[in-house]
C-alpha cells in the first residue's frame, strides 16, 4: 500500500465570481499543488449568509459560479474534491465542540473580522453568526487534519486562531504538553495538527481604479467594483484595461511617467503576469523616462490577460452549458468530503468521551 497524499484544504466564500486577485492569491497554488496533495476546496456558502441572509437566491448562484469557476481553471475533479460546507455536518459539529474552546472576546479581536465589520459597515449590527463563522472556519480546516492550508494574507488571523483551538484540544483531550513544538502536536499524540498557512506569490494585487481615501491602491474586489473577472470576455478585458487608473500627474507622453506597483496598478499587472520580464524592464525605463504612453503598454497588458484567461473562458463555456454535471460533481467531492470529515468528528468525540455510538451519513 502507497502511503496517503497529505492533505490540503482550503476554499471561497461563495460572493460572486472569481476575478485575478483570487487567482494569484490562492487559486494558483491551488492548481500547482492538486497532484501532489489530496486536495479539498470548500465552497463557504453559510459564511456567505453572515451578509446575505436575506438573498438566498443569489447565494445559491454564487455557489455555482465558484464551483464552474474552479473547473475553468483547472481544478481536476478527478484529483481534488469540491464541496459544498453546508453539506458536511461535521463541520458544524466540531464548530459547537470549539467554540468551548476559545474565549468570546479573542474571537472578536481577530483583525480580519474587525476589517470586515468597518468594511461592510456593519457597526454593532452584525448578526450572532458573524463571529461565529471565525469559529465555523476553524472547523472548515480542521475537519481534514490537512498539513496545508493555501490562502491569501487575509485570512492569516483565521488561521491562527485554527493554531490556537488545534494546540488547545491537543492539550485538552489527547495529553499534548503544552511545551510541544507545534509541529510535534500529532506525533504527541493530538489528532489536529497545527496547520501551516501557504501564502500565494502575490500577496495583495491591486484593483484596477484610484487609490481609496488613505491614498493607497485598493484591494482587487468585487465589491469595490475594481475587478478584472476570470470569466470576462474579450472585450469587457479591453475596456476595463483601456479605463485603468494610472499616473494621473502625466499629461503628456514626454512627461516622466509612474512605474512604482505600489502607486500605478499598470505597473502592478505587469510584474504580476507578464511573463516576458525583459519586455517589462525596457519598457518600464521607456515609461519612466516620457518614451512609450499609456496605450502601448495597456494594449501589451490586455494581451497578457487575455492569453491567461482565454483559455479559462473557453473552458468555463463548456461547463456554463452543463450546470447538471456541476452539481454531479460537487456532490462527489461532498461525499468524499464528509468521508474524511466524519471520520475527524468520530475521532474527535472519543477524544472527548462522548463517543456513544457510530452513525452512516446518506448524501442524495
Ligand atoms: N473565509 C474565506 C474567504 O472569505 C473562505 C473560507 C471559509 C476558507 N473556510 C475556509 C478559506 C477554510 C480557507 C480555509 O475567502
Amino acid at each position: 500500500m502507497t502511503t496517503p497524499k497529505p492533505r490540503i484544504l482550503t476554499g471561497d466564500t461563495p460572493t460572486g465570481k472569481l476575478h485575478l486577485g483570487h487567482y494569484v492569491g490562492s487559486v494558483e497554488t491551488r492548481l500547482a499543488l492538486q497532484d501532489q496533495y489530496d486536495c479539498f476546496f470548500l465552497i463557504a456558502n453559510k459564511h456567505a449568509f453572515t451578509t446575505r441572509s436575506d438573498k438566498p437566491g443569489d447565494i445559491r448562484q454564487s455557489v455555482i459560479d465558484i464551483a464552474t469557476d474552479w473547473l475553468a481553471v483547472g481544478i481536476d475533479p478527478a484529483k481534488s474534491a469540491m464541496f459544498i460546507q453546508s453539506e458536511v455536518p461535521a463541520i458544524d459539529e466540531l464548530t459547537f465542540f470549539f467554540a468551548m474552546l476559545i474565549p468570546f472576546n479573542r474571537v472578536m479581536r481577530n483583525p480580519t473580522l474587525a476589517q470586515e465589520i468597518k468594511d461592510k459597515d456593519l457597526g454593532d449590527k452584525y448578526p450572532f453568526g458573524f463571529p461565529m463563522y471565525a469559529v465555523g472556519q476553524c472547523a472548515d480546516i480542521l475537519a481534514f487534519r490537512p498539513q496545508l492550508v493555501p490562502v491569501g494574507e487575509d485570512q492569516l488571523p483565521h488561521l491562527e486562531l485554527t493554531r490556537e483551538v488545534a494546540r488547545k484540544f491537543d492539550q485538552l483531550y489527547c495529553g499534548v504538553d503544552s511545551h510541544a513544538e507545534d509541529k510535534d502536536y500529532v506525533k504527541a499524540g493530538g489528532l489536529f495538527p497545527v496547520i501551516e498557512p501557504k501564502l500565494g506569490r502575490v500577496k495583495r494585487l491591486v484593483g484596477i481604479g484610484a487609490p481609496g481615501s488613505e491614498g493607497k491602491l485598493l484591494k482587487m474586489s468585487k465589491s469595490l467594483n475594481n475587478a478584472i473577472f476570470l470569466s470576462d470576455d474579450a472585450d469587457a478585458v479591453k475596456t476595463k484595461i483601456m479605463g485603468m487608473y494610472t499616473d494621473p500627474k502625466r499629461i503628456r507622453v514626454s512627461d516622466p511617467g509612474e512605474t512604482d506597483p505600489e502607486k500605478n496598478p499598470l505597473w502592478a499587472f505587469h510584474e504580476t503576469f507578464n511573463a516576458d520580464t525583459a519586455w517589462v524592464e525596457e519598457h518600464r525605463d521607456l515609461y519612466k523616462n516620457g518614451k512609450i504612453g499609456d496605450v502601448a503598454i495597456k494594449r501589451k497588458l490586455i494581451d497578457v490577460i487575455n492569453a491567461l484567461i482565454g483559455p479559462i473562458r473557453e473552458r468555463r463555456k463548456q461547463f456554463e452549458q452543463r450546470p447538471d454535471d456541476v452539481i454531479d460533481i460537487l456532490r462527489a467531492g461532498t461525499v468524499r468530503a464528509n468521508a474524511v470529515a466524519e471520520e475527524t468528528l468520530a475521532l474527535a468525540k472519543k477524544a472527548m468521551k462522548q463517543d456513544y455510538f457510530g452513525r452512516k451519513l446518506t448524501i442524495g
